[in-house]
């Protein structure tokens, strides 16, 4: 009799081929347990008649979101689900979404039901009649952000999408969507370029496709979040500013560096508040320039875990450790500033020349050694 190996061995391949759907929806989770079910339910209703999956890509949240799914896909193999470990990321997990679905389109939407699944079908119908990417629109006619988005937000959004207009010529209403729908092998063209820090995934699509893009805009009304709170913060808008340098540069400089050198400019001012603080005190500039520089560096370190290493934030123990490692970092990296600023200097004595590429030199080295030492990946 054949064993159980060589029949499935046997059996020809074709027999196990099961096409993929037409449509993935993918869903980034951070704790949404509550949401999950409440989303299915509704894409299953609004989707009735598309051959659809739900995929969603969860940041081991703490609040059973993987179970929650899981639980679902038992009865249902329409949801899937991926778990990622030790990483955090809006946009990183939108992309590792869309990469794990083989089907001829892909949606992001939010998991807290703040964007209307309704239009899923509409859209759908757009990229059969030929669209390359639909966007789900707060700022286009009839659509709506009220519901959603706070006052300040809402100015803050608009201010970004002017920027972004000016600065890359994109003509889409709402480049900062969360709500789109592409095809699949257009997506998977531009994916390498592709940045996983922040939130701002379908911007940066748009600004790193080289092709022209068959663009629809769909407005919708964005409603207020369901269950759970959301995961934005006031220093998204310093993350969107990397963005946008990181793409003026053309990808040249990552976002991280663009963050931390933005970070490092910001405690070049500390230390001089600090200094001219200190000296008023009378105290020796030797210890007030110390107590600067120290100031600086916490201020760096604490900027940087809040903003520029947000997906690897530390807290606690090893916050206080990453803090002493930040610090030695500092002082050799001042060491290869002043030595490069020295060398540049004696073979051109020009004082700023020589101040800029030894504080280049410096931001490049500390940006290299506390990306490996203090907030190493592990
Ligand atoms: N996997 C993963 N990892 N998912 C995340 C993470 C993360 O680090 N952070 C947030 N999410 C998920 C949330 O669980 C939710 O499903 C979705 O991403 C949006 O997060 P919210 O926290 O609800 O964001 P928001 O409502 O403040 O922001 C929305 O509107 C912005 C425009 O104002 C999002 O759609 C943004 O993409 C959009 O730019
Ligand atoms: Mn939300």
């Amino acid at each position: 009799m054949p064993s159980v190996q060589q029949a499935v061995w046997d059996t020809p391949a074709a027999a196990y081929i099961s096409r993929p759907p037409e449509l993935s929806v993918v869903v980034p989770t951070f704790n949404e347990a509550e949401n999950v079910p409440l989303l299915v339910a509704r894409l299953a209703d609004v989707l009735a008649g598309v051959d659809w999956e739900v995929i969603f890509v969860d940041d081991d949240s703490r609040d059973g979101t993987v179970s929650a799914a899981r639980r679902l896909a038992l009865a249902d193999p329409r949801v899937r689900c991926l778990r990622r470990i030790g990483r955090r990321g809006l946009a990183g997990a939108c992309i590792e979404g869309m990469l794990a679905s083989s089907a001829a389109c892909v949606a992001v939407m939010d998991a807290d039901l703040q964007h209307d699944e309704t239009l899923l079908p509409r859209m759908l119908r757009s990229i059969r009649a030929g669209a390359d990417l639909v966007v789900g629109s707060r700022f286009a006619d009839g659509g709506t952000a009220a519901g959603g988005l706070s006052r300040v937000r809402h100015r803050g959004s608009q201010l970004a999408v002017q920027a972004a207009r000016r600065l890359f010529g994109i003509s889409i209403g709402d480049p900062m969507s969360g709500f789109f729908m592409v095809r699949r092998e257009i997506f998977d063209a531009v994916a390498p370029k592709l940045s996983t820090h922040g939130f701002k995934i379908l911007l940066d699509f748009v600004a790193s496709c080289r092709q022209p893009l068959k663009i629809v805009e769909l407005p919708f009304h964005f409603r207020a979040r369901q269950n759970g709170e959301s995961k934005l913060d006031s220093l998204v808008v310093l993350e969107y500013l990397g963005l946008l340098l990181a793409k003026l540069s053309g990808d040249r400089l990552s976002i991280r560096f663009v963050l931390f050198a933005l970070v490092g400019a910001s405690g070049l001012l500390v230390h001089l508040l600090v200094l001219q603080q200190a000296l008023a005190l009378d105290l020796a500039f030797d210890w007030a320039q110390t107590g600067a520089a120290y100031m600086a560096m916490t201020w760096n370190f604490l900027l940087n875990n809040q903003l520029t290493y947000r997906d690897r934030r530390l807290s606690g123990l090893a916050a206080l450790k990453g803090l002493a490692t930040f610090y030695a970092v500092c002082s050799v990296g001042t060491i290869a500033n002043v030595g490069v600023a020295t060398w540049v200097y004696g073979s051109q004595p020009s004082w700023w020349l020589a101040g800029t590429a030894g504080a280049l030199m410096g931001v490049v080295f500390n940006y290299a050694a506390s990306s490996a030492l203090t907030w190493r990946r592990n």
